[in-house]
């Protein structure tokens, strides 16, 4: 009989068809989890060894071959790749290559059901800190930008229609809120990604009492998990994974919908620095919000992302079933996707410059003032109900006879309302508008100031600006 290099060649008289085998080998895509697998394997050579299965020199000898092998990954992690079923069997094969039977024994007690997943919560704890690391990042570019441009009042929208005149900072701060949820719901990703599955064996556990707390602190894993047979089979801190990056994803994607229609000349907000738009091939005039665009663009594939792997996991029973290989895929592409997002995105925002003129302009258009003087009436006296009719024919006048609010006379408002004094043009103006939002978490400079100061405290920050 032929040898075989497989892990599992035994039992069987025929080799894998060659196209299921171009269809289902995956060291392509899980190659990358070398690293931690190489990590996986000495922590398990140390629980082999605390059991006695392999000696002192034995141990000596894998520490070393492991620490030699991971350098040359990091150096050149395609060079050692083969025609390896996965990352798995590719370490595998390496170390019986090179150590012969102390290589075989390895395997003992571990399945690469258990590794595949030990791999992964160790790949996942990585990406999690440095993806909370970039969110950080881009909460103190807005911090930064909010700070530096407190004086600055521009239209608020609801249904992109001119609203309510805001503090340009309340606006910033408003997408630095959704960030910081991102940012907390990462770090509890953290704590259910932070449990050590190595020892739980193909779903049933291992024969050789392996000490699995010893595993777990090897790995710097903070506890272990408790039914071998959910460790094999639990994917729920991917899914977490994936519907943070979705959720993360989502609100980059508002924030660059923003960014395209403020950078558009059409309300000329801001302009973003040339290094992170492109021009065109044909109008030489253009310059457009590529990144900005490719972030919203790519938001919808990490969505797709989590879809896949609901759909993935949802008719699975009990326990490993080989579906699950690709998961790795769908998750490794969200990371991948989100931290290239969240860089792009706060390099982008630092270049970005606020068009003052151009938005104090707007603030002209779309009868801003208006829920203003429907509370200036209610101030008089005047049930809100009916001062919101009385503004609303207000706008329709001056409408019909192109004119702002701030143009009408006293004679003009009496018309609508005898309430109306001569204290009404002091509130046609939009720093008092904003200024009269004072309860907490309102648009007030005070209140916004006052939410820059804590941000500046809870993070120990200082505005480089
Ligand atoms: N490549 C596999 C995966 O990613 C590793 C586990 C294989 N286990 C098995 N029983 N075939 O899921």
């Amino acid at each position: 009989m032929t040898e075989k290099k497989k892990l599992w060649g035994g039992r069987f008289k025929k080799e894998l068809d060659e196209d299921a085998k171009k269809f289902s080998y995956s060291l392509h895509i899980d190659g990358c989890l070398a690293p931690y697998d190489i990590q996986v394997n000495l922590a398990h050579a140390k629980a082999l060894h605390k059991e006695s299965l392999i000696t002192d020199e034995e141990l000596k000898k894998l520490e070393a071959f492991f620490e030699q092998l991971h350098q040359q990954f990091i150096k050149n992690p395609g060079e050692l790749f083969g025609d390896d079923e996965d990352v798995h069997s590719c370490i595998e094969r390496i170390t019986t290559e090179k150590l012969g039977d102390l290589g075989k024994k390895i395997h003992t007690g571990k399945s690469r059901n258990d590794q595949v997943i030990t791999d992964m919560r160790l790949y996942l704890l990585d990406e999690i800190s440095q993806i909370i690391m970039k969110l950080e990042s881009v909460m103190k570019v807005l911090w930064q930008l909010a700070d530096s441009h407190l004086g600055i009042v521009m239209p608020g929208f609801t249904h992109l229609q001119p609203a309510q005149p805001v503090l340009l900072s309340h606006h910033l701060l408003a997408h630095f809120e959704k960030f910081s949820r991102d940012r907390g719901r990462f770090i509890e990703n953290i704590k259910s990604t932070d449990v050590c599955p190595l020892g739980s064996g193909a779903l049933a556990g291992n024969n050789y009492n392996l000490d699995r707390v010893l595993v777990a602190e090897e790995l710097g894993f903070s506890s272990i998990t408790r039914n071998s047979m959910d460790s094999v089979s639990d994917r729920d801190f991917m899914l977490e994974f994936c519907n943070n990056a979705t959720i993360c994803m989502t609100h980059l994607s508002q924030f660059c919908e923003e960014l395209v229609i403020w950078s558009s000349p059409i309300t000329n907000f801001i302009t973003i620095g040339d290094d992170f738009t492109t021009g065109s091939s044909i109008m030489p005039q253009k310059k457009n919000p590529d990144i900005a665009e490719l972030i919203r663009g790519k938001s919808g594939r990490v969505l797709g992302n989590y879809t896949a792997l609901v759909h993935l996991i949802k008719g699975l029973p009990l326990t490993y079933n080989r579906d699950l290989q690709e998961d790795k895929e769908i998750v490794f592409d969200s990371a991948v996707t989100l931290e290239g997002a969240l860089t792009c995105f706060s390099k982008m925002l630092d270049t970005i410059v606020f068009n003052q003129e151009a938005i104090q302009e707007s603030l002209k258009k779309g009868h801003l003032l208006a829920t203003d003087f429907a509370d200036y009436l209610v101030k008089k006296g005047v049930p809100f109900r009916e001062s919101h009719e009385i503004t609303g024919k207000v706008v329709l006048y001056c409408q019909e006879n192109k004119k702002e609010l701030w143009d009408l006379t006293v004679a003009e408002f009496t018309e609508f309302s005898t309430l109306v004094e001569d204290d009404v043009l002091a509130i046609f103006n939009f720093d008092h508008a904003v200024n009269s939002k004072t309860s907490y978490g309102n648009t007030a400079t005070d209140r916004v100031k006052n939410e820059i100061n804590h941000i500046r405290e809870v993070f120990k920050w200082e505005n480089k600006h």
